[in-house]
């Protein structure tokens, strides 16, 4: 950063994939072989055999009939939602869901009702007030990106049973993050995806490469082939891209130490900052937030661990709530112990 070497602890890329040479040497092997742009959407020509076999890989991965691409998490969740809900209709949204997920939700045009923060009580209570001949869809984050916590799943899938609900999860955090293997919320909390589920992730974090992908059943994919307008009107991701992606996939099944470093590096620096006297949210993520309070401190504290030689922004409003600006510290599967402990000790100082 302008001339200095920082280390980052902020960044998305969980498992350190994103420079894994396997992952580049594949990455420029695809272009080589099919050139860097997709030329056009994928129901036009854009979608080549990277594009299926990364398809295939990602159903499996998701323990889903079947899969599909889209250009980021930012396109997925504007079109995916609004093809899930119309005007008729009404989607039950956690409180902290992220902007990509409100956009959808508004698109959709569908009635929203916001529950508090996991609040899996307050969202039954919602979801029985409401009568029962309206599309239901309960839209939530697996692990919250700005707190770092985990969605009640179990309460969830409940409450969507009970009431007859669908339920659209986005795993932008949790793919290649939780579980025992990575595949996310289901692995770790030992449920297998139900018929009713939409479990939405993207590539460009744990994954290392860029894009999302939509997993469920047949039906639903064909839905979305069908409706979904930032999937039909917009250009395929690059086939390198997704040879990129198969590649994380691989290395994921391989290298299972590298999920175990990460998860022992976010315990680490966890109970690091606890120790010190930091306020912090979340619980078993390498999102680890340290909650200060008001934009300017926040600010002054990622200033002073820059000059540090730690780099990671103040997050302020409109991403979290007035009052709740914090630094927030992602660990990665690449940081060595001495990195977190360096972070820790300029911590205690500041
Ligand atoms: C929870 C969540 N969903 C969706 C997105 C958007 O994904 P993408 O960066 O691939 O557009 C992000 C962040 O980038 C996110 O944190």
């Amino acid at each position: 950063m302008d001339g200095r070497e920082v280390v980052l602890f902020c960044a998305n890329d969980y498992l350190g994939l994103a420079d894994h040479p396997e992952v580049i040497s594949r990455a420029a092997e695809a272009a080589q072989s099919s050139g860097f742009g997709a030329g056009s959407a994928p129901l036009i020509s854009g979608h080549t055999q990277y594009h299926e076999k990364l398809r295939e890989e990602l159903a499996g991965f998701k323990s889903a009939e079947s899969s599909l691409l889209f250009g980021s998490g930012y396109s997925a969740n504007t079109g995916i939602i609004p093809a899930l809900a119309g005007k008729d209709d009404v989607i039950f949204s956690d409180r902290l869901n992220h902007a990509s997920i409100i956009d959808g939700c508004r698109l959709s045009g569908a009635k929203i009702n916001i529950y508090g923060h996991n609040d899996h009580v307050q969202l039954k209570k919602l979801l029985s007030e409401k009568s029962r001949g309206e599309n239901r869809l309960i839209v939530t984050e697996a692990v919250f990106s700005m707190d770092g916590d985990i969605a009640p799943l179990p309460e969830i899938i409940h409450a969507a049973n009970t009431y007859g609900a669908r339920l659209y999860i986005d795993e932008a955090h949790s793919t290649g993050v939780l579980g025992e293997t990575g595949r996310g919320i289901f692995e770790h909390f030992k449920i297998s995806p139900e018929h009713d589920v939409i479990q939405m992730g993207t590539l460009g974090k744990a994954l290392g490469s860029y894009g999302a992908f939509a997993a469920g059943n047949t039906e639903y994919m064909e839905l979305l082939i069908n409706t979904v307008r930032t999937f039909i009107f917009s250009t395929a991701l690059p086939p390198s891209v997704c040879a990129a992606a198969l590649a994380a996939l691989e290395i994921l099944r391989h290298e299972p130490e590298r999920l175990a470093r990460l998860h022992e590096n976010a315990r680490m620096l966890r109970d690091g900052l606890k120790k010190i006297g930091c306020t912090i949210t979340g619980g078993g993520t390498p999102i680890i937030p340290v909650i200060v309070g008001a934009a300017e401190e926040a600010v002054r504290l990622s200033d002073a661990l820059s000059a540090s030689g730690f780099y990671a922004p103040a997050i302020r409003p409109p991403s979290v709530p007035e009052g709740e600006c914090r630094i927030r510290f992602t660990v990665s599967a690449a940081h060595a112990p001495s990195d977190i402990d360096a972070l820790l000790e300029a911590m205690k100082k500041l």
